[in-house]
């Protein structure tokens, strides 16, 4: 089978940093080890990134409800989940540079920088320590949480007892995650601070894998629904071996990143694992008291466990796009509506006083309904360039003529067709093609002159 056409991750980092979506983390001090800044465009990307999936999970549902519990929590949180025990990977360290690696990505025994001998293998925690209050000793010690999920957990019984939700229901979470990740690279692929979306869903159980297959199909089709060709998906079951120490089942979406497949998104069966350890290590109970059949049980968990900055990557790998253009080399994104940065730009032709008038006051009223940016500097078709550049799916060109019949040119990102729509009409028009509703006066497109 041939692959998919790839994006080299070299482009996507030039553009990322050439036109301010993301820079290396404190840059102007050498950079911080895989940490990274959202600039002006990244932060509106991510922001859209995280709103599609608040809109698909919670806003349009009835059975799962938002969270947004505190970065750090009781240590007793980690013991219970195992994270103080289990979330470790085996290092080992060069005896001769001191570097460290892990174990898993050794292709022999020798270090792969300078070919020294290695030491025995060692398990490193991955959570990051700090402390809480102003001793540092060991009773102070807490820790950033590596996933949002067990803020959930722990709050089953306050989210059941004040929303009266009965099962199958979830909750809701979008957080920074933090952790002390051995192998970083890849770009905002693998981070020591990133952000995760992840929802756990209770159900009664013997309905969890019908509710598994449910959430695998779903969370799918959000990728795809926003843009991601079905062919960069894939869906791969983890084996025994790579098995999570509280998933009896789980699935990676992997995504065809420049550096090959890997995963975007976990969705784990986790069984009662989590509620059981809760309820051991708080001494409180964290069952569901059936009122139809009047059992009490501990529901099971399917967690649909995503990135958000993987998520804003694998959109950015999939959108990038180039095309000749003359001489050069036209670079667009062919972002979502609903992802890119900027819906909307306002193009006087000129810098003439009659013109940018006009067009200023266009940029203020469409900027109360989205993200609209104001461009009069340097040639028409480089001001299209700089936009198609970041993704903008639309581009409204001020005139001369403008001025006499009161009407303006929308041009359109991917097919480069142009359309003159009267001004008044503007906000309409541009809300149907955001929106993705076509167009009725599509005859009337015109190729960009
Ligand atoms: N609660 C389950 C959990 O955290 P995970 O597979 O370790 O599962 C879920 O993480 C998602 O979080 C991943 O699919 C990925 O999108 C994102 N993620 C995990 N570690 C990351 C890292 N170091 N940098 C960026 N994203 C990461």
């Amino acid at each position: 089978m041939t692959e998919p056409k790839k994006v080299n991750m070299e482009k996507i980092v030039s553009l990322c940093q050439r036109r301010g979506f993301i820079f290396p983390s404190s840059e102007i001090y050498g950079g911080l080890s895989s940490c990274w800044d959202y600039g002006p465009l990244g932060v509106e990307l991510k922001r859209n990134v995280k709103d599609a999936w608040w809109q698909a999970v919670v806003q349009e549902r009835d059975d799962i409800i938002g969270l947004d519990a505190s970065i750090l929590m009781h240590p007793q949180t980690w013991a219970a989940s195992g994270h103080l025990e289990g979330f470790t990977d085996p290092l080992v360290e060069c005896k001769n540079c001191h570097l460290r690696w892990r174990v898993d990505d050794l292709a022999d025994n020798n270090c792969p920088s300078c070919g020294g001998e290695l030491t025995e293998p060692r398990l490193f925690n991955l959570m990051f320590k700090t402390f809480m209050g102003p001793v540092e000793e060991e009773a102070n010690v807490v820790y950033l949480r590596p996933e949002t999920a067990q803020g959930m957990f722990v709050n089953f019984q306050n989210v059941l007892n004040t929303t009266r939700k009965r099962l199958p229901f979830g909750i809701a979470q979008i957080g920074k995650a933090f952790r002390n990740e051995i192998t970083t690279g890849n770009f905002i692929f693998r981070s020591r601070e990133f952000e995760q979306m992840e929802i756990e869903f209770f159900v009664k159980p013997g309905t969890d894998e019908e509710w598994f297959k449910y959430w695998l199909e779903e969370r799918l089709n959000w990728y795809v629904k926003l843009g991601i060709k079905k062919e960069n998906l894939r869906l791969r079951e983890h084996t025994k071996g790579e098995l999570a120490h509280y998933a009896r089942v789980c699935y990676d979406i992997d995504y065809l990143f420049p550096m090959g497949w890997a995963e975007l998104e976990g969705i784990a069966n986790r069984g009662d694992f989590d509620l059981v350890q809760h309820a051991k290590h708080s001494g409180k109970s964290l069952d569901y008291y059936d009122d139809e059949t009047k059992e009490h049980f501990i529901p099971y968990i399917i967690e649909p466990s995503g990135g958000v900055d993987r998520s804003a990557l694998a959109f950015l790998c999939d959108a990038y796009d180039e095309e000749p253009d003359k001489e050069e080399i036209r670079v667009l994104l062919h972002l979502h509506p609903n992802l890119a940065p900027v819906k909307v730009a306002v193009l006087p032709l000129s810098r003439r006083e009659k013109l940018t008038e006009v067009a200023k006051q266009i940029h203020a009223d469409l900027r109360q309904c989205w993200m609209v940016q104001y461009d009069d500097a340097q040639s028409i078709g480089r001001r299209y360039r700089r936009q198609d550049e970041i993704g903008t799916p639309f581009c409204v060109t001020i005139d001369f003529q403008s001025l006499e019949d009161e009407q303006a040119t929308i041009r359109e990102r991917d097919t480069m067709n142009q359309i003159r729509v009267p001004i008044s009409e503007l906000k309409t028009v541009l809300a149907a093609k955001l929106s993705g509703e076509r167009f009725d006066t599509e005859s009337l497109w015109t190729a960009e002159g």
